[in-house]
């Protein structure tokens, strides 16, 4: 499966005849429509209305990715009723890079919600991924309570922090790396390569498009506040990049307590991101430093000398949903030995079976359908799996929330074999 080939999956047929039958045209955007489709995408999201300068800049939009858009042809004006995008990604799974179909800007106008149309495209993308040949689809989401239906696990999480620097202090040694200021464009040049060279490390971390890193320093024409983001690097001592961030600073309680928003922080190494931090928390003025999309295993409470200035808080960011369960079980290594009969239920009946999961001592998987009369000693549903797919997830947790069912010891035996030593980050929102 190579990049760039998103256009070629066609438009899923039942998802576009079920809308037919509510007199809605569900299709492709095309560069005509594109103007349209963004600004319906953006009315969604509850923004403003895209300039025609932020449109312009979005128009190779298409080379990577395929649009669609549901038309309601008695709608006063052009734009769509609601809009999706997807394009395959390249994400890290243990073991390896494995290809996702990636899934974003899901609306529905306020006028049409509720009637189905968002399902209809869902079903529809999940369809025409598994056609295409994708054992995962996957997305971030604005609502924790949408995505579950359609198997979708919460996989990878994420916390954020708001950070008292004067309590905070710092209890760590002084870190190998220096801090540098650089403009803009430097900044987005830093963070992309930063990101690219470390992404295969990290569990749950996909590639990411360029324009990403140009909207995170404030350079996309419609960037709100774009002056008042900051770049700052770390090089090592032989002068190497090692470490970038991106961040904004607010106004606070008083002068002398301003808010510094970390907007990205990325580091190849534990120097670069301590010192990262330590210039955060140190900074002149500021009071508060806030983070978010930081991962779980984040090392900063380490590096202060108070913990307890630290609030934290902890939630669900990249979702998963297994398309194929023998492909997709086979492309990671499971900590083996292995022997379990596993059922996997999906209520869309995409993914849905029961195989025997087999793994001797210093072989690869072998997963076969379970012959008739052989009976599951696990089961599990597609969403439960997918969330615990990353490793990040235990079994026994889902179990005690019956989310899966059957022997104890099969379920222990399962869950230590998903299991990694690092926890899943996504470190982005797409
Ligand atoms: C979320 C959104 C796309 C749903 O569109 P919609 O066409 O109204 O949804 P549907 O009518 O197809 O509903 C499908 C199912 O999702 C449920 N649902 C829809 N929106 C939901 C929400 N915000 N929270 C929880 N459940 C929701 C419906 O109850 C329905 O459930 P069921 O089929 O299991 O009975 C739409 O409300 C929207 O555009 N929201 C703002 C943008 C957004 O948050 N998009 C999601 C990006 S990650």
């Amino acid at each position: 499966m190579s990049q760039n080939n998103a256009q070629n999956v066609p438009i899923d047929v039942t998802a576009r005849e079920n809308l037919a039958a509510q007199g809605l045209t569900y299709r492709a955007v095309g560069e005509e429509d594109l103007a349209d489709y963004l600004r319906a995408k953006q009315r969604g999201f509850l923004g403003p209305e895209p300039t025609n300068e932020a449109i312009d800049a979005e128009r190779n939009l298409l080379d990577r990715c395929r649009a669609v858009a549901v038309y309601d042809e008695t709608a006063a004006q052009p734009y769509p009723v609601a809009t999706a995008r997807s394009w395959e990604t390249s994400m890290t799974i243990p073991g390896g890079q494995t290809p996702m179909w990636a899934i974003t800007s899901v609306t529905v106008a306020a006028t049409h919600r509720r009637r189905g149309i968002a399902r209809n495209m869902l079903e529809g993308e999940l369809r025409a991924a598994q056609g295409a040949g994708y054992a995962l689809a996957g997305l971030t989401v604005t609502e924790a309570t949408i995505y579950g239906r359609y198997g979708f696990g919460p996989a990878a999480s994420v916390q954020s922090y708001s950070i008292d620097t004067r309590r905070a202090g710092w209890g760590h040694t002084d870190p190998a790396a220096r801090i540098l200021f650089v403009d803009r464009e430097q900044l987005a040049r830093d963070l992309a390569d930063l990101h690219e060279g470390t992404r295969a490390d990290r569990i749950g971390d996909t590639d990411v498009w360029e324009g990403h890193w140009w909207d995170a320093a404030g350079l996309e024409p419609d960037a709100e506040k774009p002056r008042d983001i900051r770049g700052a690097r770390a090089v090592d001592v032989d002068g190497t990049l090692v470490g970038a961030m991106a961040f904004s600073i607010g106004d606070g309680p008083d002068h002398s307590s301003h808010v510094l928003r970390v907007i990205h922080l990325v580091a190849a190494t534990a120097d670069a991101r301590a010192a990262l931090w330590r210039f955060a928390l140190s900074y002149d003025l500021v009071g508060t430093v806030t983070a978010e999309l930081q991962p779980l295993d984040e090392p900063l409470p380490w590096l202060v000398a108070d913990r307890r200035a630290i609030r934290r808080t902890v939630r669900d960011h990249g979702w998963i949903r297994i398309l194929d369960v023998p492909e997709a079980l086979a492309r990671r290594p499971l900590a083996g030995p292995v022997g379990v009969r596993l059922e996997v239920t999906d209520p869309l009946g995409l993914a849905g079976g029961a195989w025997t999961l087999l793994q001797l001592g210093g072989q690869g998987l072998q997963v076969a359908p379970l012959s008739d009369g052989e009976s599951a000693q696990v089961t599990i549903d597609i969403g439960a799996l997918s969330a615990a797919y990353l490793g990040d997830v235990r079994l026994e947790e889902l179990a005690a929330a019956g989310r899966v069912t059957g022997e104890s010891a099969k379920i222990r035996e399962l869950s230590e074999a998903l299991r990694t030593d690092r926890a899943a980050h996504l470190s982005f929102w797409y």
